[in-house]
């Protein structure tokens, strides 16, 4: 294929007209983790939609004036079904308002940004995406755990714990070669279960399996586990969510890489470069 001209960069966010809707990640948890434009939409916003894993600090950074709406969806808990959310996006853009859709992480990682932005592509608003920090790569960086390392892995995955509704096994699990690193975003409640699946796969018994739930935030926690150890150190080890898997020898390196991490302070407020 020959080369295209790309006519998507021809939209500057800070001068096209309205309505827009700025698709914002968040980061994982710690509010040092936003980028810079993701600070900026949010101090510029007139509402900001956002999701349960925003934490209050991040929320804070958006003027005092401007309308937060929770529109969070938890497993048990809907707070809006995903239409009324796509709906409400694009009612706040032909208002006029500099809308801020915040998601956790970053907006394109199993977090159906995608689908909100083919709903405002149908209604014709223009929309910008502002990429964020996505778990995996906060838990790598807060635990020691590097997700590739040349005597490792050379191949990253992520999946999700969640399976279709009428599936009773997960697809991607026969396509993973045992010498890759595996993350596991949504799959706490299901960790027992995607562990016999992989060992089922060809995965040994003793691979190593970290669970990391909120990570990057003061609440941070880490269980190193194995495939054949999980369901049991699980259920002693009492974690919450937010948490992922992350499978491979790469977990082996946490006990030499930990203890020198020096843990950020969520201190982005008195920050004075900001
Ligand atoms: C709906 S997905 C959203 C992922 C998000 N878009 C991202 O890029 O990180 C939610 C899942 O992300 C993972 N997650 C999000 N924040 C986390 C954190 N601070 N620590 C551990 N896992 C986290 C958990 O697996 C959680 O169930």
């Amino acid at each position: 294929m020959g080369e295209s001209a790309d006519s998507s960069f021809s939209l500057d966010a800070t001068q096209v007209g309205q309505p827009l809707v700025s698709l914002v990640g968040a980061g994982p948890g710690d509010p040092d983790l936003l980028t810079v434009r993701a600070l900026k939409r949010l101090r510029r916003a007139d509402v900001v939609l956002y999701d349960f894993l925003v934490s209050d600090a991040i929320l804070a950074l958006a003027p005092a004036a401007c309308e937060r709406i929770c529109v969070g969806k938890r497993a048990s808990k809907h707070t809006l079904s995903q239409m009324q959310i796509n709906q409400l996006i694009v009612a706040k853009a032909r208002q006029g308002l500099r809308v801020v859709r915040l998601k956790g992480g970053d907006p394109f990682m199993f977090a159906r940004g995608g689908e909100e932005l083919q709903e405002l592509a149908r209604a014709g608003i223009a929309y910008e995406v502002v990429p964020g920090i996505t778990a995996a790569l906060g838990a790598a960086a807060s635990t020691g755990i590097p997700l590739t390392h040349r005597d490792h892995a050379q191949m990253v995955s992520f999946v999700t714990g969640h399976r279709k509704q009428d599936s009773t096994s997960l697809d991607w699990v026969r396509h993973l070669s045992p010498h890759s690193t595996l993350v596991v975003y949504m799959g706490l409640g299901e960790a027992p279960r995607i562990a016999r699946e992989l060992m089922a796969h060809g995965h040994a018994a003793d691979t190593p399996l970290a669970v990391v739930a909120s990570a990057t935030t003061p609440e941070q926690r880490v269980l190193v586990s194995t495939l054949a150890s999980v369901q049991g150190d699980l259920q002693s080890a009492g974690l919450a969510s937010p948490a992922l898997l992350i499978v491979g020898s790469v977990v082996n390196l946490h006990a030499d890489l930990s203890p020198l991490i020096v843990q950020a302070a969520c201190g982005l407020a008195n920050d004075s470069v900001l």
